[in-house]
């Protein structure tokens, strides 16, 4: 699975017009893909689920949505960000379309796990896709990533998350990679602040994902090191992982 070429292709479907259907080998595929994610920390359980979109409170025009559950220990919510990002990219490279959808709920219960997030989808025509990942709306290079960006920090910056608050802040300091949650001091949004905090902590999960692909791509080989994310709102900068730079 080529993850990166899919960075510059996936994109948000806020609404699905013109759907197709998701075959039922479509599926299969999708819940073989599913069996072999990468976790950031196996030590938490997770388990996904695949309903229709009708079942959810999602409204989006999908069809089917992913339903992600995890146990709520230790830094679950990143863990989830992380492996659903391997999902979001896998569909896109299916003509799959996605939406993580942070407000929605569902019924569904999985005895001993909590529901955190859902991805709603449906099968796309190919040329509804992203044509030119560098027009999406993005803060600038410079307010997210300082040092050497290692042909990395241009890429990684196209990281979806929730409102497109893009909560993340990344400094190379030569032989280190400190990747940061930041949350702007004093600015409340619509959202009260814990669950600003949720999301962006999912968000966190997904830009570490990528950064790894981006990595990758480039030849870089890294030792992960990562840190627990529980500050307070007052905290600007919480450091979350540092990525050390193996030349
Ligand atoms: C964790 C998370 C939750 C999101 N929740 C919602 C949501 O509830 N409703 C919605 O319309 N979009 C939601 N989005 C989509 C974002 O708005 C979108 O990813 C962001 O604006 C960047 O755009 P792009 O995905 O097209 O690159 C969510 C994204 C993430 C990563």
């Amino acid at each position: 699975m080529d993850y990166y070429k899919e960075i510059f292709k996936r994109k948000s479907f806020h609404f699905f017009k013109e759907r197709e259907s998701i075959s039922e080998r479509e599926l299969a595929d999708l819940n073989e893909f599913m069996k072999g994610l990468v976790p950031l920390n196996p030590q938490i359980k997770t388990e996904i689920r695949i309903v229709r979109e009708e079942e959810t409170t999602c409204k989006r025009g999908g069809e089917y949505c992913i339903l992600f559950f995890s146990e709520e220990k230790g830094e679950y919510l990143r863990n989830v960000g992380y492996i659903g990002e391997q999902v979001d990219l896998y569909l896109a490279s299916k003509n799959i379309g996605a939406l993580w959808y942070g407000i929605g709920k569902t019924e569904e219960k999985i005895e001993g796990l909590s529901f955190v997030i859902m991805i709603s989808i449906a099968k796309m025509p190919e040329d509804k896709f992203r044509k030119d990942m560098f027009k999406a709306k993005r803060k600038p290079l410079s307010e997210t990533w300082s040092g050497d960006t290692l042909g990395v920090g241009e890429i990684v910056r196209f990281t979806p998350s929730a409102c497109n608050t893009q909560p993340w802040v990344a400094e190379n300091i030569g032989d280190k990679l400190l990747i940061y949650r930041y949350k702007k001091p004093g600015k409340r949004g619509i959202m009260p602040a814990d669950k600003v905090r949720y999301y962006n902590k999912i968000d966190m999960g997904i830009y570490l994902f990528m950064l790894e692909v981006c990595l990758k791509h480039e030849n870089i080989s890294f030792e992960r090191e990562l840190f627990e994310d529980n500050t307070d709102d007052s905290v600007e900068k919480t450091l979350i992982a540092s990525y050390k730079i193996v030349r």
